[in-house]
């Protein structure tokens, strides 16, 4: 669907300044029909690669291509591309409707079609009853969602996505995420930046790494949370006496009401449960620990 080929970007921002290179020889393809999280730290060069795939500008080296499928030419390409970028501007005294009759206009939708994708979409992002307000009077997540409904009025074949879910509460972000699953499960094609790994890990079979503007990591999500380390296991449990545990541990904290939790890795996580069982304790939870970006990070540096 989209190639990203030996891209290189230097910003030069003054005479005096040194240049900056923001991205260093990336390369990655985005599969038709494929959801891909674009992972990595402030300023690791997504939202440079973004707005390069999307024309805004240009790269001194390398180029992106995209399959015949999407059209011959620029024109026809990016009407089949939905855009979100990172920070959307909307005209804040626009109605929610008329923001979207405007989205929809601009990609030569007809009218009829607009009001029948806003009826489908608009309760599923729970702001139809705010539709008639001006934007002015939204909140952030309800402007991402509306934000959101537009990027895919005109139902794109690839969806591009700067940071979807930054800002949303907790079930805002579920909520934002079904979507994105249901509109990838109808044969859309999602790209989408964060710098959140649970996210990713969450909806993504693919994930593309970069840091400090050089592509580290292509590959499928499940290796790149796991590869090489063992996993390191939270029991959680209550006793009422002091409690010894010969299986290996570490980390012992006490909270009130009789409350401890330890620390163990894989191959110690039976011994310690049978330890712990045999001893009379009540166990209240056994919990993988997953690995912060910074791990993952740290991980992939020392590789
Ligand atoms: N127009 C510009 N002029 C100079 N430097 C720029 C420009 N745009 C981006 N940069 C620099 O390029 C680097 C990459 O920025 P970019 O916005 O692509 O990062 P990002 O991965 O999207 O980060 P974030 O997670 O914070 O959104 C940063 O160091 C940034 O300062
Ligand atoms: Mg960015």
């Amino acid at each position: 669907m989209l190639k990203f080929q030996e891209i290189t970007k230097v910003f030069k921002t003054d005479l005096i300044a040194q240049p900056f290179t923001a991205l260093n020889d990336v390369s990655f393809e985005i599969p038709h029909g494929s959801m891909v999280g674009f992972l990595g730290a402030n300023g690791a060069g997504k939202t440079t690669s973004l707005k390069i795939i999307m024309d805004f500008i240009r790269a001194d080296k390398g180029r992106v291509e995209f399959d015949s499928s999407m059209g011959k030419n620029k024109i026809e390409v990016f009407k089949k591309i939905g855009f979100l970028p990172e920070r959307p501007y909307f005209y804040p005294n626009l109605t929610g409707t008329e923001f979207l009759m405007f989205m929809g206009r601009l990609s030569e939708l007809p009218r009829e079609q607009i009001k029948k994708q806003v009826a489908v979409w608009a309760p599923r992002f729970k702001i139809e009853h705010a539709l008639e307000r001006p934007l002015k009077t939204y909140s952030k997540g309800m402007l991402q969602r509306v934000g959101f409904l537009a990027t895919i009025i005109h139902e794109p074949e690839l969806i591009i996505l700067d940071e979807p879910l930054s800002g949303l509460d907790p079930i805002g972000r579920k909520e934002l995420k079904d979507v994105i699953v249901e509109v990838h499960r109808a044969g859309k094609t999602v790209f989408f930046s964060s710098h959140i790994v649970s996210d990713i890990e969450e909806i993504c079979d693919r994930v593309i790494f970069l840091k400090e503007g050089k592509l580290v990591y292509d590959g499928a999500v499940d290796s790149l949370m796991n590869s090489g380390k063992q996993n390191d296991y939270l029991i959680k449990f209550r006793s009422v006496g002091n409690i010894s545990l010969s299986a290996p541990h570490h980390n012992w904290q006490h909270f009130p009401g009789n409350l401890n939790v330890i620390t163990v890795n894989e191959a110690a996580k039976s011994a310690a449960l049978q330890e712990l069982v045999g001893g009379g304790v009540e166990i209240t939870g056994v919990e993988l620990i997953k690995p912060s970006l910074e791990e993952i990070f740290y991980k992939i540096r020392t590789q």
